[in-house]
């Protein structure tokens, strides 16, 4: 099958890697750079496996900076664009889905749309009645940064938010390409497949914020916070993963789609999303006020990627710690080995990793790794269980 991807990040990326094994498929992007690097077989991505099939694997995938040029022969469009949020209208801008919708009537498409980026509870619906000639589809993407191709070859579910024929083909094509088998699948309303995305990374930011809370309180009241972690988690039904404290939720998606879920609740009431979003913001805070009881000198911040594998840092915990502990006047360096700049929001990147830790009197990592070999007593990090 012919297949037109827009976006070439994580999400449109790997679905384009996945697909391309199996279908001829144009993957497009805006962005000249990354698709210049892409023809070159080079992944704008620091991901060692999409790498890898990129340079190596028998792929069926072309690179374009414009969507109409391979149109007509495509039987789906699949959109992976980005839908930030937007503090303004206190919801996600849907603005470059509702673009390509215009663009591929215009082009008189009236094949199949498979929306990939998350949106709002409602979305596609609405969509749908503005597009009545174009099936649109909602298929909830679940794959983590530092993992993303992976997780496309070995889905944890594929969900399926349409109930046409159309989409059902489209739900079999992801099927047949994964490595993954028996992969669980789901089909549902577009609406109700929205609803899961963002309940999904809802219970997940929670699940963080309540660990998180555990180790502040351990830490307040002098208790070993992997004796409480061990002792609660050996219970099946509260289970031992997705536990380890850290400086709060970040990346790309938990924030954004946690203060998404809090506007579809607009006149339902609730709590826990709210308490969520605001115990996230106590505890970078109370982050803060551990290193600062800490009172050292030279205070070093060890990587700015939310998770240890993460080649980015967007609402990293670590960004908003660095925000505040610089309002407190603190003298930091910063070591992070992906950024060639020599300073990142005005405070000097040390590259040598040995003159930061001699410099440092006192290393802040959210994330650490063997790499680091430092001494406790300098080091300030809540990464008890060394994992994501
Ligand atoms: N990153 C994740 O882990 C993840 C997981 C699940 C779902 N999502 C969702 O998927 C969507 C994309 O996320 P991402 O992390 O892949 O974003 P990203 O920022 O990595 O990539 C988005 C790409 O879209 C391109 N783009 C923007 N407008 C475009 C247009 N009109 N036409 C073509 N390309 C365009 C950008 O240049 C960029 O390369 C978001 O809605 C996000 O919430 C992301």
């Amino acid at each position: 099958m012919n297949i037109t991807i827009l976006g070439a990040g994580y999400v449109g990326l790997s679905n384009a890697i996945l697909l391309a094994k199996n279908n001829q498929v144009t993957l497009v992007d805006i962005d000249k750079e990354k698709i210049s690097l892409l023809k070159k077989k080079k992944s704008p991505i620091r991901d060692s496996l999409i790498q890898r099939y990129l340079s190596k694997k028998n792929l069926s995938l072309t690179f374009d900076t414009q969507i109409s040029n391979n149109l007509s022969k495509s039987k789906a469009v699949l959109i992976a664009t980005p839908t930030n949020f937007d503090p303004k209208t206190k919801s996600f801008d849907t603005v470059s889905i509702e673009d390509i919708l215009k663009k591929l009537k215009r082009n008189k498409f009236s094949k199949l749309v498979v929306i990939r980026s998350t949106v709002p509870v409602g979305f596609t619906e609405k969509m749908q009645k503005k597009y009545p000639n174009i099936d649109i589809a909602f298929f909830p993407e679940f794959l983590r940064e530092g993992d993303a191709l992976r997780d496309s070859l070995y889905p944890s579910r594929i969900i399926c938010g349409s109930k046409t024929n159309k989409a059902r083909f489209f739900l079999n094509l992801l099927k047949e390409s994964a490595i993954k088998k028996n992969i669980q699948t789901q089909i549902t309303s577009p609406s109700e497949a929205e609803a899961i995305k963002l309940f999904s990374n809802m219970y997940l930011a929670m699940r963080i914020a309540f660990f998180n809370e555990l180790d502040s309180f351990s830490l307040s009241k002098n208790l070993h916070p992997k004796e409480n972690i061990d002792g609660l988690s050996s219970d099946p039904r509260i289970g031992n993963y997705y536990n380890n404290p850290s400086f709060g939720y970040g990346g790309y998606c938990l924030p954004k789609d946690t203060q998404q879920l809090r506007q579809n609740f607009k006149d339902i009431p609730q709590k826990l999303i709210q308490a969520t979003i605001q115990s996230n913001h106590s505890r970078k805070k109370f982050i803060v006020n551990e290193i600062l009881k800490r009172k050292a000198k030279i205070i070093g911040i060890y990587r700015l990627s939310m998770k240890a594998g993460s080649d980015n840092w967007r609402e990293s915990a670590i960004i908003d710690v660095i925000k505040s502990l610089k309002r407190e006047q603190n003298q930091l360096i910063i070591y992070e080995p992906l950024l060639s700049k020599k300073t990142f929001m005005g405070i000097s990147i040390e590259k040598d990793l040995n003159k930061f830790k001699n410099k440092s009197k006192l290393i802040v990592a959210n994330r650490f790794d063997g790499a680091l070999g430092v001494k406790n007593e300098i080091l300030f990090t809540r990464d008890i269980f060394n994992e994501n």
